[in-house]
């Protein structure tokens, strides 16, 4: 195929980030700014239903929302991703959130007065809980999970949002990491984290993020966050825009672990397990063949055959999921898909001409690949790409945004 690759300057949006448009209610791992989908939707004039298969914390459905989308779906497999988007995209009750918000303090408030009240509190409790937190931050959190559990449901994700950043904001982990590594041990002695004065500071600021930049755009819009894999669920999109991992999430961005508190206090069970469920999870046995990208895994496999079928596991799932979302697409829909080409054993792996020449193989033609410099993504530009403790390299500072039109 005649594959073409234009350096785009536009999409740099180089001096912004996330927060220049419209800031996001909680941290999130290689979110993709929205002002990407608002410029592509505009220079393409594109409206109708949109989907994304791996919405995260929902930039592309921010996109959406902003350029007037009536009908949004995304997914995800991480139930942290999927609060995030939810709450975003869901019409909540702002007046009875503030009367909650209020009541709640009072509540708080009267209950540490007594102190044996605690007893009455089931303290949160799982397999190595005490490594990462200290007793009395245990326990504060313990009280704060019993209120909001109390709250009706309608309303109680927004107050989750702040909570589960609270958890981690107050855990022995470095904060600036995305994995999950302890404090040193004489930090923590000098640790001393707020508990209660750290999640109402978050809820307000949650609450002042969702009124003012999602909640006056999400009027009669039907938008559905739905935690699973991408599923065709008898609907055709006009439109997909998509940020799909760049490799399996232990070698390249560790959403499990990022979120592995959250998920945990959250009561969702396989927390530990999610890095496994995520794209490139599970290793196969056999490289991926039959495709551009076979002869770079072919590369790595004489570096490393390891390697090279943990390379292959993610393109077989993303090939999967390339031939799911082709048929979920009307004729002549669009299809976006802003992915990176990440480096493996020193083989650059072209994940942009791959998902081409997927969407090629299921009835779509190649409108255009962007290429853009990537300064404003939340993400380690440093990895290990032979996997080895201590032996990193620059990885992307690039990454691509691939158009395809259904035929
Ligand atoms: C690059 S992030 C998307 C970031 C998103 N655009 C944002 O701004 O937050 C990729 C997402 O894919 C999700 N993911 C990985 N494997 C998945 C799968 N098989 N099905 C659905 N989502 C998956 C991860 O949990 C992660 O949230």
């Amino acid at each position: 195929m005649g594959y073409l690759v234009t350096r785009n300057e536009k999409y740099d949006f180089l001096g912004q980030s996330y927060a220049t448009k419209y800031p996001n209610i909680h941290k999130y791992p290689a979110t993709m700014i929205p002002q990407i989908g608002i410029e592509l939707f505009k220079e393409l004039n594109i409206k109708g239903k949109l989907l994304d298969p791996y919405c995260g914390s929902g930039s592309c459905l921010t996109a959406g929302l902003e350029n007037g989308f009536l009908e949004m779906d995304g997914f995800d497999v991480n139930p942290l991703a999927v609060l995030i988007s939810r709450t975003k995209f869901s019409e909540i009750d702002i007046d009875k959130v503030e009367i909650v918000k209020q009541n709640l303090q009072n509540d708080i408030y009267d209950f540490i007065k007594q102190e044996n009240n605690i007893s009455n509190i089931q303290i949160v409790q799982y397999n190595n809980i005490d490594y990462w937190f200290s007793k009395p931050v245990l326990q504060n959190l313990s009280i704060l999970k019993h209120f909001i559990n109390k709250i009706d449901k309608d309303i109680q994700q927004i107050f989750l949002v702040p909570f589960s950043e609270t958890i981690r904001e107050c855990s022995y982990t470095r904060n600036n990491e995305f994995k999950l590594y302890r404090i040193k041990q004489e930090e923590i002695l000098q640790f001393n984290s707020d508990v209660f004065s750290v999640f109402f500071n978050k809820l307000n600021k949650v609450i002042g993020i969702y009124s003012k930049y999602y909640l006056p755009k999400i009027n009669n819009l039907k938008i559905n966050v739905h935690c699973s894999e991408f599923k065709n669920i008898n609907k055709k999109y006009d439109v997909v825009l998509t940020s799909p991992p760049y490799g399996d999430s232990f070698t390249t961005v560790a959403y499990g672990q990022f979120s592995m508190f959250s998920n945990q206090w959250l009561g969702f069970e396989s927390a530990r397990q999610l890095d496994r469920m995520l794209m490139g999870g599970h290793t196969v046995k056999q490289i991926y063949d039959g495709s551009i990208i076979t002869d770079y895994v072919k590369q790595i496999s004489i570096k490393s055959k390891k390697r090279a079928l943990e390379v292959s596991s993610f393109y077989f799932d993303l090939h999967k999921s390339i031939t799911n979302v082709a048929k979920s697409v009307k004729k002549k829909g669009i299809v976006f898909y802003i992915v990176g080409n990440r480096r493996v054993q020193d083989i650059q792996l072209p994940t942009d001409q791959f998902v081409a020449e997927q969407f090629e193989i299921n009835g779509f033609n190649h409108l255009f690949t962007y290429e853009r410099l990537l300064s404003n993504k939340s993400m380690p530009l440093k990895n290990s790409p032979s996997n080895k403790a201590g032996c990193t390299k620059g990885t992307m500072t690039k990454e691509y945004i691939v158009a395809m039109s259904k035929q």
